[in-house]
């Protein structure tokens, strides 16, 4: 368990993540940090008067006060815009670069040794500036992507073939967006090779759909984007950091040379501990495959040569 983690963003997903960390008992205290006033302070004292129904000991305390989050081990940036109906993730780009840059200079002030996950769209950029702003290692922060995108293939994997959810294991990579990389090849059900269980057609169906999957969820919504799967996606990192287990987990890590590729975040498989970033590791792509995450690449470093003017 850790001592204390800083939830910023009292929104949607950042109720949901701290909602998540205290059910798991992950940190003995949880800060939920947002600017405006009072609400985060009704939200943490209303989970705090949950735990005792679910008996959990994990202290939720809202907050708009920076130096109540100093010390935290784990920051976790849930505040940005979240996209309209038909808007892309990239469209936040300007918007949540005004956002994401004070919360990090506040983060490197308060928390200068926390590890830092980001959450904001677009999500490579944002954690980019994470890095860029906090001055912090690599092995420090990191993005919470691939597992959201993974579980959305998983689902629907698991509602084409009537199989459990445990028993499917996937691996989605490259950038949180439209040039995202599903990889049926590594996707297998109980140990056999999907293709084993469903026809050629339906993967490239459910790849698609994962692919597309959180403009549906937009767009159904119209309100504002999904908060149950990424906020899920948050706790599962954040236990893997909490436990020390060594997670292999898809998640937003900065490359240095793997894949090929450099001074950039992807998607890619990472192991987690409680010291962030403990290894990143290379699936042997055929040629398709890395022509998909060359192209994902490509994509997220023309959204970084615009993220160098807002900063
Ligand atoms: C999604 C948004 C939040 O994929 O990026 O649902």
């Amino acid at each position: 368990m850790l001592k204390k983690i800083t939830v910023v963003g009292a929104g949607y997903v950042g109720e949901h993540v701290s909602q998540g960390l205290m059910l798991n008992e992950l940190a003995e205290e949880v800060y939920l940090l947002d600017v405006v006033e009072d609400m985060p302070q009704g939200k943490g004292l209303d989970q705090r008067e949950s735990a005792p129904v679910w008996g959990r000991d994990t202290k939720l305390i809202g907050t708009n006060d920076w130096a109540d989050t100093a010390g935290s081990e784990l920051v976790i940036h849930t505040a940005g815009r979240p996209r309209k109906p038909g808007m892309s993730r990239d469209d936040l780009l300007e918007a949540n670069v005004a956002i994401v840059r004070p919360c990090m200079e506040q983060v490197a002030k308060q928390s200068p040794d926390a590890l830092v996950m980001m959450v904001a769209n677009p999500l490579d950029a944002m954690t980019y500036v994470a890095k860029n702003v906090t001055g912090f290692p690599r092995q420090r922060v990191f993005g919470m992507a691939g597992i959201l995108d993974t579980a959305r293939f998983r689902a629907f994997i698991a509602m084409e073939t009537g199989v459990s959810v445990r028993d499917i294991q996937a691996m989605v990579l490259g950038g949180h967006g439209d040039t995202m990389v599903p990889l049926p090849r590594f996707t297998t059900i109980a140990g056999l090779p999907l293709e084993h269980w469903v026809s050629r057609d339906r993967i490239d169906a459910m790849v698609a759909r994962a692919a597309k999957g959180g403009g549906e969820i937009v767009k159904l919504l119209k309100f504002g984007s999904a908060y149950y799967a990424p906020s899920a996606g948050v706790v599962e990192m954040a236990e893997a950091i909490a436990k020390n287990n060594h997670r292999i987990l898809p998640c937003c890590a900065y490359l240095e040379g793997e894949y090929g590729h450099s001074g950039m975040y992807m998607g890619v498989p990472i192991m987690l501990g409680r010291e962030g970033v403990l290894r990143i590791i290379e699936y042997p792509f055929n040629e398709d495959e890395q022509a998909m995450f060359d192209n994902s690449v490509h994509a997220t470093k023309g959204l970084l040569s615009d993220v160098e003017k807002f900063l």
